[in-house]
C-alpha cells in the first residue's frame, strides 16, 4: 500500500498553515512522498485510434495505409511497398471501418462483435483507467495528440451522439459520487482554459479576456498552477456539460475575434475531485487534466525554414517543447543521461509537469488518419506516441494537508474545551486563561466553518449561475423553433454550429456596434460598425450591405439587398461564415453537415473560376482521370491548399489595410511543369504575389512563408487592437525588419521557356522563337534563341557534319554554342518602367546556373549572349538528355533597389579555350579508369596472360577463315551475282547522305511552320476591339492560318518526294527494279 501524501493544492487556501502541528504533518507528509517516490513507478500507457477517411480523402481516391492486430500497428509507405513499419501500444482502436450509424446517430459496430472501435470501447479501456485512478487518488493525465482533423477532439469531446471522453467520464464520475455517497463526502472542480500563442485564456470566465493572458504561478507545494482561473463547483454531468458547451462557445467567438485558428490552440480540462473519507477523517483528491493539444503537424517548420522571419514565436513553443520534454523523459527511462527536461519552457509543459515524469496516471491517445496522403503526418504521430510510452511516472495518492488541519483543529478544540471545563473549576483565578483559550477556540472553529463553508456556498453560487445557462439555452431552444438564425461555420468541426444570431421580424442591424436597440452584434476582420442588415418582413428574410462592408452569399459578392433561402452561405467581412437556417417549416430532414467549412470556401474559389476541372485542364499524359473519373491526388491537394489560402489571404489583405501597411496579397496557382525539363510534369503548387500599392513592387511567397507570417501579423494585429484600446505596451513602431508585411526586394522568376536539345544530337543548327510562359501562362515575353553546333573553336559547323545517327557522338567530343539575341515584349517591364530582366539556365549537369548581365527599363532588350559548352567525351546519358528534353530559360524580373543574379564559378568546369564543361561525371569515369594505375598494373599481368591465350586462339581462327573465303568465292564465281551485290554496299554512304540532305531541307522548312505556328498562337485580338476590328482580327486569322498550312503541306510533299526518289534510286542501283 502507498502511503497518503501533500496535495497539490486545489481550493484557494482559505487557512495558513499556521497552527506547528499541521506543519509538522505537512512535512511528515512530504517525507513520505520522497519515499514513495523511490517506490512505485508507471509507464505512461499509449493508445492508437485511426479514423474514418474524410471527405477529402475519399475524394481523393484515398487508400488506408494503417492496419492493425491486437495492439500492432502497421503503416505503409504509399511510395514504398516493401517497407511497412510495425509498432506496438498498450491499445489500438480501429474506428475507420466495420461501422454503421444507428437513429440516434450512434456509430456502432456493423456487426455485434466487429472489431469496429466506438466511443464506448475507448472509455472502456482509457476512461476506466482515469476514472479510477482519480477515485483512487491519483492525478490523471489524458492527452489527445495528432494532426489536426485526424480525430483528437472526436475522442476527447466527440460529436452530437457520439459522446469523447470527458463527458463520458464525468457522467460515471458523478454516478461513482453516488454509489460510495455514504462512506465519503465528494467535491467536484471543473476549470477550462486554452493556451494559445502562449497566452493562457479563462474558458469559462465572464469577465472579459485580460491583455497577455491570466499568468501562471509556481508555488512550492502546489506546483505550477494557473492564477484566478475560474473553478466551478459541480454536482452532476449535465452542469459539466453545460460549462463545456460554454467553453466552447468562448473559444469559438475568441477565435473570430481574434482570427486565431483553433488548431494551433491547446484546449485544457482540469477536473478536480476531493474526497472527504469521515470515518477515516481522511482527505484524497486529485487534478485530473483532460487536454486537446494543438494539431501536431505544426511542430515542423513545413519548409518556412526558408523565410528571413523565424516562425511565429510562440505559434507552436508549447508544442515543440512538449516534444521535447517528452524525448528527454523517454532517453532517460532508458538509462540516457539526462541533465535538464525543458518544463519551464512553455505554459503547456508548466502545467503539464506532474503528469510528464511526475505524480499522475498518464494516457495519451494518439490519433491518426488512415490515408495514404497522411503518411508522413501518421508516421510522426507514431513515433512520438513511441517515445510517449517509455515515459516513467511517479504517481501517488494525494491526501490533502486541509483536511489534516481540520482534524487537527478539531483535536486541539477538543482538548481546549476540557482545559475550559478544568478552568471552570478551578475559580476565579484563571478567568485571563479562559478568555484567551476561548478566543482560541473561535478562531478554530471560524477556520474550520471556513473551510467546510467554502464548497457549500461556492456550490449554490455555480448552481445560481448553471440554471441561469439552463434558462439561455431553453430560451435558445425556443426561439429555434420560432424564427430563422444565422448559424457560426468553424474550419474546425468542433466550433462550428456554436453561435447562433436570431433574426425576429423588423429590420435587424448586424455589426460590430452592440450599443444599437435592434442589433446583432458580431466581431471579426473586416466587419464594420454597421455592416449590414436583416430583415424579417412577413417571414421573409432578406439581407442588404451596407456601404463598404463586404457581403458574400453563396460565394458571390452582393451590393443589393438578397431574399435569403434556407441553408444559404454568408460571408461577412474577411471570414466571418455563417449558415442561415430559414422558418422552421422550411426545413426539411435535410443534412447540414455537408455546408461545412470546406464547402463554403470551394464555392467561393469556383466563383473566381477555380475548381477541380479547371485544374485539370491540360491532363497529363496518358493520364486515365477521364477514364476513372478520378481527380489525380496532387491536383486535389492544390485546390485544398487554395482553398485553405483563400479565407487567410483575405484576412492578410484586411490586416495590411488596417495597420496601413500598403500591401495587397493575392493567391496564384503556378504551374510548375514550366521548370521542368521534360516538360510534362503536371504539378502544380501555390504561391501568394504580394504588391505594393503604391510602386509595384512584387513579391513572391511560397505557401509556407506565407502560413508563418500570416501567424506573425495576426500577433502584430492583435498588439494594434490592444494598443488601440489602450490596453497594449504602446512601444515602438516594428523596426522593417521585423516587420512581417515586409521582406527586401529579390529578383521574381517571372516564367519559363523551353529550348528542345533534340537538334544538337543530329548536329544540326536551331534558332527559335520562344515563347516565356508565366506560371500561370501569360506570355512574359518572347526570346530570340539559338543552339548552333561548332568545331572546339567556336567556328560554325557546316551540313555535311550533321549526323543520320546520333550515336555517332557517343564518346566522341561535342561543341556548341548557346545564342540569346533578343527579348521582346517583356510584359513586366512594360508595366513598370524602372525593371529590368536577366536569363537564367543550367545546362544538363552543369553546376551552376549561369544568368546573362542584367538588362534595364526596356521592352525589348538586347541580350547579344554567346555561352560555347562542350562535352569532351559524350555520354550516353547526355545523348538521352539531348534527345529528350529541353533547356529551360528562366526569365527574372528585376525591380528597383534589388541584387541582381550572378553566375557563380563556384565547381564550374572550364576548357582550355574557355568553354562550359558538360558532362562531366562521364569524363570523370574515363579519368579515374586512366588515373588508377596501380590497380591497372597489379591485373597487367593476368591480362598479358589472356592476351597470350587470345593470340593463339587468333591464329587458329586466321587459317580457318582463310580456308571459309577460298571456299566462298568459288561459290559466287558460280552464281554469277556477285559484281552487282558488291556495288550495293559500295553504294550505301551516298544513299545515306542524300537522306541526309532530304532531311536537312525539311528540317529548315519546318522551322519556318514552326515560326509561322508561333505568329498565330501570339495573334489575338486587342482587349476593347469592336466588332469591325473583330472582323478584320478574324481575316487576319484565316490569312495566316492559310499560310501556315501551306508551308506545312509543302514541307511534308518536299519530304516525301524527296525520300521516293531515294528510294526508287537505291532499288534501282541494288537491281531489284531493272
Ligand atoms: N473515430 C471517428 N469516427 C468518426 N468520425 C470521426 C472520428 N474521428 C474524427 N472524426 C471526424 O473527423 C473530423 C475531424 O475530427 P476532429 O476530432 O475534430 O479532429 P481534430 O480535433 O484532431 O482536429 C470531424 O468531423 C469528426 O467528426
Ligand atoms: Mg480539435
Amino acid at each position: 500500500m502507498r502511503k497518503p501524501v501533500h496535495s497539490i493544492e486545489m481550493q484557494p487556501r482559505a487557512v495558513g498553515v499556521r497552527c506547528p502541528k499541521a506543519r509538522a504533518s505537512l512535512e511528515q507528509a512530504v517525507m513520505r512522498a520522497k519515499a514513495a517516490d523511490m517506490a512505485g513507478k508507471d509507464c505512461v500507457k499509449v493508445a492508437v485510434r485511426v479514423r474514418p477517411f474524410n471527405k477529402r480523402e475519399r475524394d481523393a481516391g484515398s487508400r488506408c495505409v494503417i492496419s492493425m492486430t491486437s495492439n500492432t500497428i502497421t503503416i505503409q509507405d504509399p511510395r514504398n511497398g516493401q517497407n511497412p513499419r510495425s509498432f506496438c501500444f498498450d491499445y489500438a482502436y480501429w474506428s475507420h471501418s466495420g461501422f454503421t450509424r444507428d437513429r440516434s446517430g450512434l456509430y456502432v459496430a456493423e456487426e455485434p462483435g466487429g472489431r469496429y472501435a466506438d466511443q464506448g470501447s475507448v472509455f472502456q479501456d482509457l476512461g476506466e483507467v482515469i476514472l479510477e485512478n482519480a477515485l483512487q487518488g491519483y492525478n490523471a493525465t489524458l492527452l489527445a495528440y495528432g494532426q489536426t482533423g485526424s480525430g483528437k477532439s472526436y475522442s476527447m469531446v466527440g460529436y452530437g451522439a457520439n459522446k469523447g471522453l470527458v463527458p463520458t467520464l464525468c457522467d460515471r464520475l458523478f454516478q461513482a459520487i453516488r454509489t460510495n455517497e455514504d462512506s465519503r463526502q465528494c467535491q467536484v472542480f471543473f476549470s477550462m482554459l486554452e493556451i494559445y500563442n502562449e497566452q493562457v485564456a479563462d474558458l469559462l470566465s465572464r469577465a472579459s479576456r485580460c491583455p497577455g493572458g491570466l499568468r501562471v504561478r509556481e508555488e512550492q507545494q502546489r506546483g505550477f498552477y494557473v492564477e484566478g482561473l475560474r473553478t466551478v463547483p459541480c454536482e452532476n454531468a449535465s452542469q459539466v456539460e453545460q460549462l463545456m458547451e460554454q467553453g466552447t462557445r468562448t473559444r469559438t467567438t475568441a477565435a473570430t475575434h481574434m482570427n486565431a485558428n483553433s488548431s494551433r490552440s491547446h484546449m485544457l480540462i482540469i477536473v478536480q475531485l476531493k474526497q472527504i473519507f469521515c470515518k477515516e477523517s481522511i482527505t484524497k483528491q486529485s487534478n485530473i487534466y483532460l487536454v486537446d493539444l494543438a494539431g501536431s503537424e505544426r511542430q515542423r517548420a513545413s519548409g518556412s525554414e526558408a523565410d528571413r522571419l523565424k516562425e511565429g514565436t510562440a505559434i507552436n513553443l508549447s508544442l515543440t517543447t512538449l516534444g521535447h520534454v517528452i524525448s528527454a523523459l523517454a532517453d532517460a527511462a532508458v538509462g540516457k543521461k539526462v541533465v535538464h527536461i525543458p518544463y519551464r519552457d512553455s505554459v503547456l509543459t508548466k502545467l503539464l509537469q506532474s503528469a510528464l515524469g511526475g505524480n499522475s496516471r498518464t494516457v495519451m491517445i494518439a490519433t491518426l488518419s488512415p490515408a495514404d496522403i497522411c503518411y508522413e503526418e501518421s508516421m510522426s504521430t507514431l513515433r512520438y506516441a513511441e517515445r510517449a510510452k517509455r515515459i516513467q511516472n511517479r504517481p501517488v495518492v494525494n491526501e490533502s494537508p486541509t483536511e489534516r488541519l481540520v482534524k487537527e483543529l478539531k483535536a486541539e478544540n477538543a482538548r481546549l474545551m476540557q482545559r475550559l471545563s478544568r478552568l471552570g473549576h478551578e475559580g476565579r483565578r484563571a478567568e485571563d486563561n479562559t478568555m484567551e483559550l476561548r478566543r482560541l477556540l473561535t478562531h478554530n472553529e471560524l477556520q474550520i466553518r471556513a473551510i467546510q463553508t467554502l464548497w457549500e456556498q461556492h456550490l449554490q453560487e455555480a448552481l445560481k449561475d448553471c440554471e441561469l445557462q439552463y434558462a439561455s439555452i431553453t430560451q435558445e431552444r425556443r426561439m429555434m423553433q420560432m424564427y430563422p438564425y444565422i448559424l457560426n461555420i468553424n474550419e474546425d468541426a468542433q466550433l462550428s454550429g456554436v453561435v447562433k444570431h436570431f433574426i425576429q421580424d423588423g429590420d435587424w442591424d448586424i455589426g460590430l456596434a452592440d450599443s444599437l436597440t435592434r442589433s446583432i452584434s458580431i466581431k471579426g476582420l473586416g466587419i464594420q460598425e454597421q455592416h449590414a442588415v436583416f430583415s424579417n418582413v412577413q417571414r421573409r428574410v432578406s439581407l442588404s450591405p451596407l456601404a463598404g462592408s463586404k457581403v458574400i452569399v453563396n460565394g458571390t459578392i452582393i451590393s443589393q439587398k438578397t431574399e435569403l433561402q434556407h441553408l444559404d452561405r454568408l460571408i461577412l467581412g474577411s471570414n466571418s461564415t455563417y449558415l442561415f437556417i430559414g422558418y422552421p417549416s422550411e426545413r426539411g430532414g435535410e443534412d447540414w453537415s455537408r455546408y461545412d467549412y470546406d464547402y463554403f470556401q470551394s464555392e467561393l474559389a469556383a466563383a473566381e473560376g477555380i475548381h477541380i476541372p479547371s485544374l485539370c485542364e491540360e491532363p497529363a499524359q496518358g493520364d486515365s482521370m477521364a477514364s476513372t473519373g478520378q481527380t489525380d491526388p496532387s491536383l486535389l491537394a492544390v485546390f485544398y491548399d487554395y482553398i485553405k489560402l483563400m479565407p487567410m489571404v483575405s484576412e492578410a489583405n484586411q490586416m495590411s489595410q488596417e495597420l496601413h501597411k500598403g500591401v495587397e496579397f493575392k493567391l496564384e496557382i503556378k504551374n510548375l511543369a514550366l521548370s521542368d525539363s521534360k516538360g510534362h510534369d503536371l504539378e502544380k503548387e501555390i504561391a501568394v504575389r504580394v504588391t505594393s500599392l503604391e510602386n509595384k513592387q512584387v513579391w513572391l511567397w511560397s505557401k509556407a512563408k506565407f502560413v508563418n507570417r500570416k501567424f506573425l501579423m495576426e500577433e502584430l494585429y492583435q498588439q494594434h487592437i490592444a494598443d488601440l484600446k489602450g490596453e497594449g505596451a504602446g512601444g515602438e513602431p516594428l523596426p522593417r525588419d521585423r516587420d512581417p508585411f515586409w521582406d527586401p526586394l529579390e529578383p521574381l522568376l517571372l516564367g519559363t521557356a523551353h529550348l528542345w536539345l533534340q537538334s544538337l544530337a543530329f548536329r544540326i543548327a536551331l534558332e527559335e522563337q520562344l515563347e516565356v510562359l508565366g506560371s500561370e501562362g501569360t506570355e512574359e515575353a518572347i526570346l530570340q534563341a539559338k543552339l548552333l553546333p561548332c568545331t572546339t573553336n567556336g567556328l560554325p559547323l557546316g551540313e555535311d557534319d550533321i549526323l543520320i545517327d546520333p550515336s555517332e557522338l557517343l564518346r566522341r567530343r561535342l561543341d556548341f554554342q548557346l545564342v540569346l539575341d533578343q527579348c521582346c515584349g517583356l510584359r513586366w517591364v512594360k508595366q513598370a518602367k524602372n525593371r529590368g530582366v536577366q536569363i537564367g539556365f543550367r545546362m544538363f549537369d552543369s553546376a551552376q546556373p549561369i544568368y546573362t548581365p542584367a538588362v534595364w527599363h526596356n521592352v525589348n532588350p538586347l541580350l547579344d549572349q554567346r555561352v560555347h559548352f562542350t562535352s569532351l567525351y559524350t555520354s550516353q546519358t547526355l545523348l538521352d538528355h539531348l534527345q529528350t528534353s529541353a533547356l529551360v530559360l528562366e526569365l527574372w524580373g528585376l525591380q528597383e533597389g534589388c541584387r541582381e543574379l550572378l553566375s557563380s564559378m563556384e565547381g564550374v568546369r572550364m576548357s582550355p579555350e574557355g568553354c562550359f564543361i558538360i558532362d562531366h561525371a562521364e569524363t570523370l569515369e574515363t579519368a579515374k579508369t586512366v588515373d588508377s594505375g596501380s590497380e591497372l598494373s597489379c591485373s597487367l599481368s593476368a591480362l598479358q596472360q589472356d592476351v597470350q591465350e587470345l593470340r593463339s586462339s587468333n591464329a587458329a581462327l586466321r587459317t580457318e577463315n582463310n580456308t571459309l573465303r577460298e571456299q566462298l568465292n568459288t561459290a559466287r564465281n558460280e552464281s554469277g551475282r556477285g559484281p552487282s551485290e558488291r556495288r550495293g554496299s559500295s553504294l550505301r554512304p551516298s544513299c545515306d547522305a542524300e537522306f541526309a540532305r532530304a532531311l536537312k531541307v525539311f528540317y529548315h522548312s519546318m522551322t519556318s511552320v514552326r515560326g509561322q505556328l508561333q505568329r498565330l498562337r501570339r495573334h489575338r485580338p486587342s482587349e476593347d476591339s469592336d466588332m469591325l476590328s473583330l472582323r478584320q482580327f478574324v481575316d487576319e486569322q484565316t490569312g495566316l492560318l492559310r499560310d501556315f498550312s501551306e508551308l506545312l503541306e509543302q514541307s511534308v510533299s518536299s519530304l516525301k518526294q524527296d525520300v521516293a526518289a531515294i528510294v526508287r534510286r537505291k532499288r534501282e542501283r541494288s537491281g531489284i527494279w531493272p
